[in-house]
């Protein structure tokens, strides 16, 4: 089988790398990949964005099979517009990619189908929202509708900062058309989990769980940013929790979407929050995370080539899937000043001698030059992954990987995957088995 895959980041490296350990592999090609990936692939000078110039090749060259992982080229229609040209493709097509595209449709689905999440309103109308804030209570979650890298939410612990948010959202254009229309939500309390799942639209099957550390700094602090490391399975989501998830939330979407005449076949993303009064949906995403993806397909025992064809032909009811039973840490190491401005074309060192060690390093932003060097070239630089019996064996040989890992300014967080309350776990299984009742 001839495959592209586009996209060009950590999760795509780990896609390519999972991609390429299939039998039925003869090549792979990637939209202008990374360092990383063209190890596994013949790097195509198209970029993922480009439905035009991805549909071409796909069509001039062949492809058995094209793999979209990006929410842009989701949201923009590449798989309408591949299958309109014959061409098999994984992903959601446009109408069922407004799940993470339109964060007012995904509220307005979860409040029309009673799939829990936090509760809302909308506002296309900077007075109205300043109104409504102001009668608010605090903190209090201000989210630009659209596409924003998911940095586009602001939590503001009081009215300053909710002010402060709507004028950047609304006024100062910070995150463009996408703040054109806004939600405000309420804050909720919890630990956050992120599921994955396949599904064709009859049937879901969630991956093992995981954990993304969203903020900047150790102890959660700091800015968003697209997520600092990752690790599985989650401490906390035991079968009480995936069997109320099931119920509540992951079959309630795929059929809400399928009422809605928007069947999703892909891999849709559940942000999770487990909170005393339920679990919660924060978020959807309409494709893998990152970097959750960097952290599950290493437990991935079946052909993912496999998976792939069974949900796009609508058999997944009949396709194994299996998974390891160990644990992943995965830690990023980012370019300094990460999330905000950084500078690139740093060389690293010591890729080779952290692989030695037995981990695996998924390459988000980096790039061989002329003479080949590795040298930075994006906010997250890369992913050090290492899997163990346990979350603690795991997490010690990452942070082995990291430290043997050198470049200029480079910073990572200390922290993932710690253990930082060993009571938690319990605590919510009780809240569950309660309520599963
Ligand atoms: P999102 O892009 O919607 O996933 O939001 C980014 C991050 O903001 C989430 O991962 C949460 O950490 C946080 N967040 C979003 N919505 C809420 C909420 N309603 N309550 C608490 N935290 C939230
Ligand atoms: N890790 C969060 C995301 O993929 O959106």
């Amino acid at each position: 089988m001839k495959i592209l895959l586009v996209g060009n980041g950590g999760r795509e490296h780990a896609l390519a790398w999972k991609i390429a350990q299939s039998p039925r592999l003869t090549k792979l090609y990637s939209t202008r990949g990374n360092c990383g990936i063209a190890k596994h692939a013949e790097i195509i000078d198209i970029a993922p964005s480009d439905v035009d110039g991805v549909v071409g090749f796909a069509v001039r060259e062949q492809m058995d099979l094209v793999v979209v992982a990006p929410e842009n080229p989701l949201a923009a229609g590449m798989i309408d517009s591949l299958n309109a040209a014959g061409i098999r493709a994984f992903g959601p097509k446009k109408s069922a990619a407004e799940i993470e595209g339109s964060k007012v449709f995904a509220k307005n689905l979860m409040k029309k189908y009673r799939i829990p999440t936090a509760e809302y309103a909308v506002f296309d109308n900077y007075d109205s929202a300043l109104k409504y804030l102001q009668n608010s209570a605090f903190p209090i979650v201000i989210k630009a509708e659209g596409l924003a890298l998911g940095k586009g939410v602001i939590i503001a612990q009081n009215l300053d900062e909710g002010c402060d948010a709507l004028r950047q959202i609304m006024l100062d254009k910070a995150f463009g058309d996408a703040g054109d229309r806004i939600v405000i939500e309420e804050f909720l309390e919890g630990r956050e989990i992120t599921v994955l799942a396949f599904t064709d639209g009859k049937t879901i099957r969630p991956m093992p769980s995981s954990q993304d550390h969203k903020r900047v700094f150790d102890n959660d602090r700091g800015l968003n940013t697209g997520g600092m490391g990752a690790f599985s399975p989650s401490r906390i989501y035991d079968d009480g929790m995936q069997e109320y998830c099931m119920k509540r939330i992951f079959e309630p979407t795929m059929r809400a979407l399928n009422a809605e005449g928007r069947e999703f076949r892909g891999a849709l993303y559940f942000g999770l929050i487990a909170t005393k009064s339920g679990v919660k949906v924060i978020e959807y995403n309409a494709r893998f995370g990152d970097p959750e993806t960097q952290v599950i397909l290493p437990r991935l025992k079946t052909d993912i080539v496999d998976i792939f064809d069974a949900v796009i032909d609508g058999k997944l009811n009949t396709q194994a899937i299996q998974w390891e039973n160990s644990a992943v840490c995965g830690v990023i190491m980012a370019s300094g000043g990460y999330p905000q401005q950084y500078e690139t074309g740093k060389e690293i060192i010591g890729i080779d001698s952290a692989e030695a060690q037995g981990c695996r390093v998924f390459i988000s932003g980096a790039d061989t030059d002329g003479s080949g060097i590795v040298r930075t070239s994006g906010g997250r630089v890369l992913c050090v992954v290492a899997q163990g019996a346990d979350l603690a064996s795991a997490r010690a040989l990452a942070y082995k990987g990291v430290g043997a890992i050198n470049f200029e300014n480079m910073h990572y967080r200390k922290d993932i995957a710690i253990d930082a309350s060993p009571n938690e776990a319990a605590a919510y299984t009780e809240i569950y088995n309660a309520e599963n009742k």
